[in-house]
């Protein structure tokens, strides 16, 4: 006889390929917590209700913590016979217990029983994510404090452009992951909804309670239709696609950090701690660190394209493609927190090489929309201002010189309204300091951001500590 708790109407055991492809115990044993803390309070609601007797909610709630000591211990052998985390649990705590523990499934369904897993598993994953995504903020906002005055050339099409502040380029980052951690608070609030008591499908002949789940669990609020609470994954896809888009924002700073430090650019130079060696070439020291980042991105946005695909077809309700959602799930969750945290590492072990940086923006003509507003502000039409600059730029070239190395009387041959203050404004100091507009590069707009990302990081806290105790115990 098959030891399955659904053996009943078969009279074959099952095929042991068929047992390995259908099993998702290798993978979804990692939401036992979540799996344990369902069923207890799924018990203490059945007895609230009269459903079970208060000697059985007992007997099933010590069994099941029994049974997280020895998992916890690695003291619990996971049976790919019985197929998922759930069933391995039950098994055990029959075995265990007797009676009570047959009784536990009373008005439940693994569809359900999975829902909230996951919902929970998602929920605890993404305050993570969101803690993670918070300190790599914070590390954005150091590393750009203590450069509050380096400048360096901010570039569009690859090529420089105009001077700007480090920090400023920064913070840009800094408002990206703001906004990946609110898109996040957003996974929360759809991961946050109950689904347990939908049963298979269309809800349960025993008079339950699902408040009262919803509540000893800490849920926001309650799916209202059942065959929607088993049936959709649009918090996995939510997840996976706020995944996605903060992998793509930390894949964009890998490919800068790369770039910089390049001997080529040799803005930056990370730390010996981050950086790995060549097995052939002795003097490599290579940004594996940031490579994988980069790389792995594609990996998240892939899981993303497969869950999306997975659903796109499925009729309702549960289906058994749904099991599918984890492992992409899962190693998006590993993905994401790894990358988060060992890349604020690597922004805090960065070496600034500021005068690089400067040099870059010195030898250059990242000042020629400087050398063009000077002159649109004396009343001369942008259009025109934008030509004479660019033939200022065209005879330094012929010339061998830099904007800054004009004379006097140079400027007022390519424009009479040129005044020798001219020379001040095309400093990139002052090119800087006067893209004072909301949001620009200059040092006093920088102050302004720096006061609002301490608010935004204040706030972010505030959102953590409050979902940090809704997070399930099981004591
Ligand atoms: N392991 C299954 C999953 O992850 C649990 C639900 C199984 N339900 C079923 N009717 N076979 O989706």
């Amino acid at each position: 006889m098959s030891e399955k708790l659904w053996g009943g109407r078969f009279s074959k055991t099952t095929d042991k390929m068929v047992n390995d492809f259908q099993q998702s115990i290798s993978f979804d044993k990692r939401m036992y917590r979540e799996d344990i803390a369902g069923s207890i309070a799924h018990a203490t609601m059945l007895a609230e209700c009269g459903i079970i007797s208060e000697k059985d909610r007992n007997d099933i709630v010590n069994g099941l913590k029994r049974i997280l000591t020895q998992i916890e211990n690695g003291q619990f052998d996971f049976s790919m016979e019985l197929e998922d985390i759930h069933m391995n649990i039950e098994k055990r705590l029959t075995d265990a217990i007797g009676e009570a523990g047959g009784r536990l499934h009373t008005a439940r369904s693994r569809n359900d029983q999975v829902a909230l897993d996951t919902h929970m598993y998602v929920r605890r994953e993404t305050v993570d994510v969101m803690r993670l995504i918070r300190d790599m903020q914070q590390a954005l906002l150091d590393v750009a404090k203590k450069n509050q005055d380096t400048i360096m050339p901010g570039y569009t099409h690859m090529q420089r452009a105009q001077p700007i502040l480090f920090s400023h380029h920064l913070m840009a980052y800094f408002s990206m992951f703001a906004r990946d951690y609110e898109r996040f608070l957003g996974v929360y609030k759809r991961a946050d909804i109950m689904p347990l008591g939908a049963g298979a499908l269309a809800g349960t002949t025993f008079p339950i309670d699902r408040t009262s789940v919803a509540k000893q669990l800490g849920f926001g609020s309650i799916y209202t239709n059942s065959m929607d609470a088993v049936s959709d994954r649009d918090y996995i896809m939510e997840f996976l696609s706020a995944a996605s888009i903060l992998m793509v924002h930390l894949s964009r700073i890998s490919e800068e950090t790369i770039t910089w430090c390049t001997r080529e650019f040799s803005f930056i130079e990370l730390d010996d701690a981050h950086c790995t060696g060549s097995s052939m070439m002795p003097q490599k020291k290579n940004p594996d660190v940031s490579e994988l980042v980069r790389g792995k991105t594609g990996r998240v946005i892939g899981h993303l394209m497969a869950m999306l695909t997975t659903v796109k077809g499925l009729p309702l309700a549960y289906n058994k493609d749904l099991q599918e959602d984890k492992e992409g799930l899962f190693d998006a969750i590993d993905t994401v927190k790894f990358s988060l945290a060992v890349y604020a590492e690597i922004l805090r072990g960065m070496k600034v090489n500021r005068e690089v940086m400067k040099r870059a923006v010195t030898e250059d003509f990242s000042n020629a929309t400087d050398l063009a507003d000077y002159l649109a502000k004396k009343g001369l039409p942008f259009r025109e201002a934008h030509a004479v600059s660019g033939k200022a730029v065209h005879y330094c070239i012929e010339q061998g010189k830099w904007l800054e190395d004009l004379s006097e009387d140079e400027f007022k041959a390519l424009s009479p309204l040129f005044d020798k203050d001219i020379k001040d404004v095309i400093r990139p100091e002052t090119c800087v300091k006067n893209r004072n507009s909301y949001g620009g590069t200059s040092g006093k707009q920088q102050q302004m951001q720096f006061t609002e990302a301490e608010h935004i990081l204040d706030r972010e806290k505030q959102y953590l500590l409050e979902r940090e105790e809704k997070q399930i115990s099981i004591n």
